[in-house]
Parts: C-alpha cells; sequence; structure tokens
C-alpha cells in the first residue's frame, strides 16, 4: 500500500480564500467575466475540465463557448498520440487572431507535462500566458492570481514532477443533462511499453470506497441517470488503498442503490478483468451491458514487448467466459498497429482476434512513438505507408464485420 501525499483541509481552504479574492476582483469588473474552457483527449479530461468549471466558478467566472469574447480561455490538452498534441497546438496557434488585450490564454493537461512541448509553446506560441500540468489543478486559483497579477511579457508556469497527491472535495461544475462522470481512481501502474499516461498522470490513487459511493448517491438524488465510473485503468481499483481490489464490489454496491439510473465504466485491462466483475455485469440490471476491453495486438510477442501482461488466448478466454455469463454484452476494443517491429504476420494475429470476436465498435491506432517511452526507442524497420496498409486492411475487416452484423438483424 502507497503512502501518497494528501492535499490537506488547510491547503484547500487557502485556495478557497484565494478564489474568494479573486471572485471579489471580478466583481469590480462592469460586466460579467467569462471564462471558456476547451477540452481535448479522454474522458479524465472531461471530467478534470469540470473542476476546472467548478473552480472558476467560485472565482466568479461565467462561461462562453466564444473565443473572442472570454477574458480567460483554458484549453486542456492530450498527449495520448502526437496526433492530439498537433491538433492541440494548431487551435492554439489560431488564437493569436483573436486574441485582445488582457485576455489571458491558460494551457493545462497532459501535453503540458511535456516537457518539448513546453518549450515549443514558451518559444514559439508566446501568445500563451500560463502554463499548468496535471498535477496542480487543485492549485489553479493560486496559479490564476499569480497570471493575473503578472506583467503582460511574463510567462506562469507550473509544472512539478510528481506521483500524484490525494486531493478530494475540489468544487466541480458538471454539465446539464443525465450524464455525470465519477472518478474512482487517478493515475496508472501499468506501464504499457508505448503509453506516456503512467509518466504523466503519476501512480495509481483510489478514492475511499465511501466517498466514491456518497458521490454517487448525490448524483442519483441531483437526477443523473447516466453515471460513469473513471480510471485509467479502473480494475486496480482499491489496491493501493486496501492491498486488494475492490472494483467489483464497488460495481455492485453503486448498482444497488436505489434509483433509476445506469452505471457504466472505463476503461477496463484485460489482465485485471476478473470473473467476479463480469458476474457483476451479468446480473446488475442496472449495470450497462457493454465492456469496452482494449488488447491492443493479438500477437504475444508484441503483446509481451507492450508489457500488456496477457497472451491471446487468455484474453480470448476472457472474452468467451464473458459471453457465456452474459451473453447479450456487446463489446469494444482499442488497437494499434504498427507497434515498433510489428512484422505482417504478427498483425495477421490482430486480425485473426477481430475476425473471431466480432466486436461491436473497434478503436483503431497507427503507433505513434511519444517520447520517453520504452517503446520509442525500439526499432521500427516498417515504414508509415505499410502501416497505414495494415491500417486500411483492419478497417475493411470491421466494415465487413459491421456490415454483416447489420444484414443478420434485418
Ligand atoms: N500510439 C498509438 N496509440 C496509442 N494508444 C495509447 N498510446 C498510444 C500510442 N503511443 C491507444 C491505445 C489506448 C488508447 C486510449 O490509445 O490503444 O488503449
Ligand atoms: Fe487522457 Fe491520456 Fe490524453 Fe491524458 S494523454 S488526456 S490521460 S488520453
Amino acid at each position: 500500500m502507497n503512502s501518497m501525499t494528501k492535499i490537506s483541509e488547510e491547503q484547500l481552504s487557502e485556495q478557497r480564500a484565494i478564489a474568494a479574492r479573486i471572485r471579489v476582483g471580478n466583481r469590480g469588473s462592469d460586466r460579467s467575466v467569462l471564462a471558456f474552457v476547451d477540452t481535448y483527449g479522454c474522458q479524465q479530461n472531461e471530467a478534470d475540465s469540470e473542476i476546472i468549471r467548478g473552480q472558476l466558478n467560485e472565482m466568479g467566472y461565467a462561461f462562453t463557448d466564444s473565443e473572442s469574447l472570454a477574458d480567460l480561455i483554458i484549453i486542456n490538452t492530450c498527449a495520448v498520440r502526437e496526433h492530439a498534441e498537433q491538433r492541440v497546438l494548431g487551435n492554439v496557434g489560431h488564437l493569436i487572431h483573436t486574441k485582445r488585450a488582457g485576455q489571458i490564454i491558460a494551457l493545462c493537461g497532459c501535453a503540458v507535462q511535456q516537457k518539448s512541448v513546453r518549450e515549443l509553446v514558451l518559444k514559439s506560441y508566446r501568445h500563451v500566458d500560463v502554463m499548468f500540468g496535471p498535477h496542480e489543478l487543485w492549485r489553479l486559483p493560486e496559479i490564476l492570481e499569480k497570471a493575473l497579477n503578472a506583467p503582460a511579457k511574463i510567462k506562469t508556469v507550473e509544472v512539478r514532477e510528481s506521483d500524484g497527491e490525494r486531493v478530494d472535495g475540489l468544487p466541480t461544475l458538471r454539465k446539464d443533462g443525465p450524464d455525470a462522470w465519477l472518478n474512482v481512481m487517478y493515475g496508472c501502474d501499468n506501464f504499457c511499453s508505448y503509453c506516456v499516461v503512467p509518466y504523466i498522470r503519476g501512480r495509481e490513487r483510489s478514492r475511499e470506497f465511501r466517498a466514491v459511493v456518497d458521490e454517487a448517491k448525490l448524483l442519483i438524488a441531483a437526477g443523473k441517470r447516466k453515471i460513469t465510473l473513471l480510471g485509467q485503468n479502473v480494475n486496480s481499483y482499491g489496491r493501493d488503498l486496501y492491498g486488494e481490489t475492490r472494483f467489483s464490489d464497488l460495481l455492485r454496491t453503486i448498482a444497488e442503490l436505489e434509483g433509476d439510473f445506469t452505471l457504466h465504466f472505463r476503461t477496463s485491462h484485460p489482465k485485471d478483468a476478473s470473473e467476479e466483475l463480469f458476474r457483476v455485469v451479468a446480473e446488475q440490471s442496472k449495470v450497462d451491458k457493454s465492456l469496452h476491453l482494449p488488447f491492443q495486438s493479438g500477437s504475444d510477442r508484441i503483446l509481451a514487448a507492450m508489457n500488456r501482461g496477457y497472451t491471446a488466448a487468455e484474453y480470448l478466454s476472457k472474452i468467451n467466459r464473458l459471453k457465456e455469463l452474459a451473453p447479450n454484452v456487446s463489446l469494444s476494443s482499442d488497437i494499434i498497429v504498427g507497434f515498433p517491429g510489428e512484422t505482417d504476420a504478427e498483425f495477421e494475429d490482430t486480425l485473426k482476434i477481430v475476425g473471431a470476436v466480432r466486436f461491436d465498435k473497434l478503436f483503431t491506432f497507427i503507433y505513434s512513438p511519444r517520447p520517453g517511452t520504452p517503446a520509442a526507442e525500439m526499432p521500427d524497420p516498417f515504414t508509415r505507408a505499410q502501416k497505414q496498409t495494415r491500417f486500411n486492411k483492419l478497417i475493411a475487416l470491421q466494415r465487413s464485420i459491421d456490415a454483416r452484423r447489420l444484414a443478420e438483424h434485418a
């Protein structure tokens, strides 16, 4: 069990005091002060942006979707693939045309945790005023106050290398409507060799069982109808706090709460997906009958090089067991094409799994080297064009599976 630093009540109340100061300052303005929060990447980032909005709300900001009207723009970035980073930077580049005097532009989230991105922004995106990494979220009031008081040309950069701290009870402003994210844990300890997330988001930190269940009750009472439990690898939930995983237990406990809602969760790692979890999915009527179980590759050699912790046969036997228990379950998966050194024959093994399982939905990616990850150092003799050809073949196979399924249900 780890003893990660917990952010104390005093530290949080210090931030609340700064937020109140900013609120008083904002009230002095002759119109309401507007913030635009733009989010890239995964649901974890969506959930973080709800915390950012919650904090801004306490600082007296109202919200807009207009870049030109906003007094403050916060862009919550993603770094999972190079394409995600480039898309953000392209859009940040455009903001130079709409920036007004006094407007503050801030970048936060995963891309900011990468030194190379920060250096690029400082050099070539001089209209960006603030950068802060994912570990600084709880200190947003302090960071913003610093930026508001800084002379125009001075950049506020707040990024720490960290395993991550435990923080609970930050203000959250959820979007209207029936859907709600509910964080169960932060960080990731899996270290898949291609993935930058463990380096960015720190070690696994589970929230206390009671805290999660209590928040679920509040969400149900507030009329939320679709609750999604969130974590980079929800199946590890509890290991760091209780010495054993307790995700199935958590899922069952929330599913048994009174109320009219469905319960979803993301993301499951196949190596920790247990018989017990499958039983809860099968038995609990409020648990959604779709499972996202990323297998990434069908080749045992590539799976080992990815550090995934299972073989293709083990993955397939888990899927078979799940289908025995819950025949109506719908399945989705993530696949990476062109991991360093993947041969045509190894790629064919991926196609075999796609053909055998017949997923309802696939999320397919061409491997993208991420600085600092082990895979980025591995020899990669295959060209982008070869990888693209394989990728197209994979898409074509899934299309034919989709078409056949449609025909069967017609
Ligand atoms: N290159 C390509 N795809 C990646 N993913 C994660 N890291 C990379 C990478 N470096 C994919 C995986 C993961 C999904 C969220 O993104 O398939 O499951
Ligand atoms: Fe989410 Fe990973 Fe992108 Fe960060 S890098 S936003 S954790 S997908």
